[in-house]
């Protein structure tokens, strides 16, 4: 078990909770069905989390390479899949150039931004490859000074923020990417919510890791009052699952 105060992903992950970006499982199954469409063979996952949607692409006789680096996190990737895991953070990860028929990112890129990591994906992928990804992002209605504070505040009760600090918005994720030279597949608004069934999988998975881990017990119950506060305004945020082509 890891010493210290664990940010609520990590809980998560400790638990044997996964999935954690907008929309869950569901909106997983959508990209990885998108991935098979285009007949991805090697894929970049970024931010990977504990590693579900690894193994699901590697179950699937998918070449994955994964990025996660958060120590906690990558450790448990590392025992439940074996995948080429990397520690770097995906600004400064390295490979070479058009070495992936797809990048797949979920609930990460928001927090890198439009710019940097379009231009990084596309550097990664081979002409006609694929990314795909979901994210939670702030709407034209959101107010920038809140924002800031809502970031910083998320960030330091949760230890990752629920959004980026920025008011960045999907039009402008879409101008970043076309300009690129990506061109849109499809793109599915989102309730970021977990359906019914996953909700209760999740509880019963949380139920499970408190039994194993009962001095978590405190820990998940605090984390558990602060995501009862509505944060943002409603229409402030919005999520979507996305897959856009690279330009050949
Ligand atoms: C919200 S979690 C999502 C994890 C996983 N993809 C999932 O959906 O359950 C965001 C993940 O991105 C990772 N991450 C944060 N900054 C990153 C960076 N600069 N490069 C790559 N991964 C990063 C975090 O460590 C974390 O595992």
């Amino acid at each position: 078990m890891p010493s210290g105060p664990l940010a609520f992903h990590e809980l998560m992950a400790v638990l044997g909770v996964g999935d954690l970006h907008p929309g869950g499982r569901q909106a997983t199954t959508f990209l990885l069905a998108e991935l098979a469409r285009h007949g991805s063979r090697r894929v970049l996952e970024v931010g990977a989390g504990m590693g579900l949607t690894t193994e699901r692409m590697a179950r699937s006789g998918l070449d994955v390479t994964a990025i996660e680096p958060n120590p906690i996190l990558r450790r448990l990737l590392e025992e439940r899949v074996r995948v080429p895991a990397h520690a770097t953070p995906f600004e400064a990860f390295e490979d070479g150039e058009g070495r992936y028929d797809a990048v797949l990112a979920e609930g990460v890129l928001y927090k890198l931004g439009p710019e940097s990591s379009a231009a990084k994906v596309r550097r990664l992928l081979r002409p006609g490859g694929i990314l795909a990804f979901v994210d939670m992002l702030w709407t034209p209605a959101a107010k920038p000074d809140v924002v800031a504070f809502l970031h910083d505040q998320t960030r330091a009760v949760f230890g990752i923020p629920m959004a980026p600090r920025q008011v960045v918005t999907w039009e402008e994720w879409k101008t970043v990417l076309r300009r690129l030279g990506f061109s849109e597949v499809v793109t599915r608004a989102i309730d970021p919510a977990a359906s019914p069934a996953e909700r209760r999988s999740r509880r019963a998975r949380i139920a499970l890791g408190l039994i194993s881990h009962p001095e978590l017990v405190p820990l998940f119950l605090s984390y558990r009052s602060y995501r009862r506060i509505p944060w943002a305004p409603p229409g402030w945020l919005e999520s979507f699952t996305s897959v856009w082509q690279r330009s050949a």
